[in-house]
């Protein structure tokens, strides 16, 4: 067989979040591939003598803030008074933001029976849980969408997580479904911070993750001392999102150091081990063994049911929600 002569061949990521467009050395033998990059001296580790708390404090200080007229439709949202009149009128004084309201309202990962021709006709029809989490995520993917060429990855991951962790909010009859949805959505966002902050090292840590099947946490964590579900924690805290989501943002990697792990944690943690196991985003296991997860054994997932999840969610992927 003839061997491997570049990394368009084998299907492999460059740097910068793309596959090279032009034939590149294929790498290291094998075993290299078994040591992490800070390890094999590809990126030496950033130290710049701060404290992990003031770090992540400037990582967050260059995400773009929630742009104005959203965070006051959240708090509007937040209000059982509130009239939809109201948030409507808000809403349309953001033309970009009305748009993709209306954009995800009627892509198939909401699944809306019938075409959802205004923005009043979505928070009628929807109600204002599903509202939230539109706007939500026409926010996050304006966000995304100033990462560059990682962007799709990224994104796909995070719809595809929020997907997954609906279908296993509704299948085990958690009551806050959008909740779940929300948290799964955004679970990865302390990458988006990362990749604005430090594109370099970001994009250096994702080709890793892409072509040598190595972990973002782990790579983050020996690179900058933290790691993106801090950073998400944070974002989701300063965001002021509902505490169960900021924690189960900050824990979604580490199940085990906390003592029991609420429900919302696990549900985040099963959906993210589910989209590794679908391939879905920069991190690919599709070996992956979802019978032996803990979370989803927690939340007392039978194979039957965790392949029915599994199926539901990779036949609305392919329908292209991460397009929205
Ligand atoms: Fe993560
Ligand atoms: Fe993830």
């Amino acid at each position: 067989m003839k061997p491997e002569t570049s990394a368009v061949a084998a299907g492999k990521l460059a740097a910068n979040g793309k596959r090279p467009a032009k034939p590149v050395e294929s790498g290291k033998p094998s075993s290299e591939g078994q040591r992490n990059i800070v390890e094999r001296g590809k990126l030496p580790p950033l130290d710049s003598g701060m404290s992990s708390a003031a770090k992540v404090a400037e990582v967050i200080g260059d995400l773009p803030a929630m742009p104005h007229i959203a965070s006051q439709v959240l708090g509007l949202l937040s209000d059982d008074d509130s009239n939809p009149r109201e948030i409507n009128r808000l809403i349309t004084q953001d033309q970009a933001l009305a748009a993709r309201v209306l954009k995800v309202a009627n892509s198939p990962f909401y699944g809306a029976s019938r075409s959802i021709a205004t923005l009043n006709d979505a928070i009628v029809f929807m109600g204002f849980e599903s509202i939230r989490s539109l706007i939500t995520t026409a926010v996050l993917k304006g966000i995304y969408s100033k990462v560059g060429l990682a962007e799709k990855l990224l994104w796909e991951h995070s719809v595809g997580c929020g997907l997954a962790a609906r279908k296993i909010a509704q299948e085990i009859r958690y009551r806050r479904r959008e909740e779940a949805y929300l948290a799964g959505l955004m679970h990865d966002v302390g990458k988006t911070a990362l990749f604005l902050h430090a594109p370099e090292a970001m994009g250096i840590i994702m080709e890793d993750v892409y072509n040598e099947g190595t972990d973002f946490f782990e790579l983050e964590q020996r690179m900058f001392g933290f790691n993106h579900a801090l950073v998400g924690g944070a974002i989701t805290n300063q965001w002021r999102f509902a505490a169960n989501i900021e924690e189960a943002i900050a824990d979604h990697h580490q199940l085990d150091a906390a003592t029991s792990p609420a429900e919302l944690t696990q549900i985040v943690s099963a959906a993210n081990c589910l989209c590794h196991k679908l391939s879905v985003g920069p991190t690919k296991k599709p070996d992956l063994d979802l019978t032996r997860v803990k979370s989803l054994k927690a939340l007392g997932l039978t194979p039957e049911r965790i392949e029915k999840i599994l199926s539901e969610v990779e036949e609305t992927l392919r329908a292209d929600p991460a397009g929205i």
